[in-house]
């Protein structure tokens, strides 16, 4: 008999369903010794959380996050809402002795987000951050990867997240679907939304970021703000770039927009070593591309990885080789990574302390791109 492990789930958009599908599905494809429950489904309209709930098959449904914290029945509290609300729920929630699963970015900012690792920390609830690339097979596999040596010494990271979604100067800002545009929900733009992503990513990599030079531009300067009517300045920044260093000597260049027209998520990273050379690419993403010097010249060249054989990462627990799974599956690995962390003690990463790093990079892009020079990334 599996023990019950009852998710209280804040928020119904993208990540709110991305997230249910996952605990969904997790039991079916995974050996763990808790069952998900879906517990309880959280947010502020009745009609539209109850209609949620009943897609999903959520048991109960609360309109204020504070009563569901306040819940006895529930175990874990998984926050899918706008980045300014993530430190009073989370904290509020490890206070109560939840754990606390906190979608990207960690916080607002570095400050805010030390003190969400102080309370969790204090707490010592089970926590983790959603930075669901790391568990895109192919990703997973450039870890090992690295981890085995074969790239031997790094040189160059490189990459990059373009979209093209607000180019238009009519879209508002703020509000349901346009928070993203509203500094005061979002702290920022591309830079806390995507390049937190590749930062996550690099960070696991290639290891810690020392120094970057960024700049950032808003294309869009004025906006219609969707609650206030009135058109009010954009706060975000709608594109940014930076170079930085890495402690391990290796040289990058990072890039975001959401101003490339025809790219809708164009998130790629490569990394060059002295031995070998990998790409990844999300639009491609069961696929890792590898290029290793050591082959005999004559067949010497880019391989095209199909990450879906039984021993590639995660792969064995799905269908038969050679069969590719999604997006969507990532999801499903972190929660089964999530799970099986705190079955057997040793934490699911990134938590709250992994994922502040990240954080800190984020600073240290928009100080440098604000004061136009180089900046050194807080440690701890
Ligand atoms: N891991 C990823 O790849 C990924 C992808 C997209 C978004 N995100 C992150 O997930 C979070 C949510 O993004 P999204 O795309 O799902 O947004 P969304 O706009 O689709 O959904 C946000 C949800 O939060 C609810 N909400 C807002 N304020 C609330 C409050 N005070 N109390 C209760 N509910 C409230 C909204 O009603 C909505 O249901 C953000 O932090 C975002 O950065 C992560």
């Amino acid at each position: 008999m599996k023990k019950p492990l009852n998710i209280g789930m804040i928020g119904y958009g993208f990540m709110g369903r991305a997230h249910s599908n996952a605990y969904r599905k997790v039991n079916n494809f995974f050996d763990l010794n808790h069952q998900i429950v879906l517990k309880a489904a959280c947010a502020r309209d009745a009609a539209k959380v109850k209609a949620f709930a009943d897609n999903w098959g959520y048991e109960s449904v609360e309109t204020d996050w504070r009563q569901l914290i306040e819940r006895k029945d529930i175990d874990v509290i998984d926050i899918c809402t706008p980045n300014n609300t993530h430190k009073e729920i989370a904290t509020a929630a490890a206070y109560a002795g939840k754990m606390v699963l906190c979608e990207k970015p960690l916080s607002m900012d570095g400050p805010e987000g030390k003190k969400m690792v102080e309370a969790i920390e204090k707490a010592g609830v089970p926590n983790m951050v959603w930075y669901n690339y790391r568990r895109v097979p192919a990703v997973t596999l450039a870890k090992q990867l690295i981890d085995q040596g074969r790239l031997g010494r790094v040189f160059h990271y490189r990459a990059k997240f373009l979209q093209d979604w607000t180019i238009n100067p009519e879209l508002p800002q703020g509000g349901a679907g346009l928070w993203r545009l509203d500094v005061a929900a979002a702290g920022s733009g591309v830079t806390g939304d995507l390049l937190a992503h590749c930062i996550d990513t690099a960070l696991w990599l290639n290891g810690p970021i020392d120094s970057v030079c960024a700049m950032t531009e808003t294309f869009v300067k004025e906006r219609k703000h969707t609650q206030t009517g009135k058109v009010e300045k954009v706060g975000i920044d709608d594109a940014c770039a930076f170079l930085c260093r890495f402690s391990n000597g290796s040289l990058a260049t990072f890039e975001s927009t959401r101003y490339a027209r025809g790219h809708k998520a164009l998130y790629t990273f490569e990394i060059n070593g002295e031995n070998a050379s990998i790409f990844w690419d999300l639009h491609d993403l069961h696929r890792l591309q590898y290029f290793d010097h050591r082959d005999e010249g004559i067949v010497r060249g880019w391989r095209s990885i199909h990450v879906s054989d039984g021993d590639h990462p995660y792969m064995g627990k799905w269908w038969v080789p050679g069969l590719q799974i999604g997006y969507e599956h990532s999801f499903v690995h972190q929660v089964a990574d999530f799970v099986a962390g705190v079955e057997k003690g040793q934490p699911a990463m990134p938590d709250f302390r992994d994922a502040l790093r990240t954080q800190f990079v984020l600073d240290a892009i928009l100080q440098s791109a604000s004061e136009g020079r180089w900046v050194t990334v807080a440690k701890e």
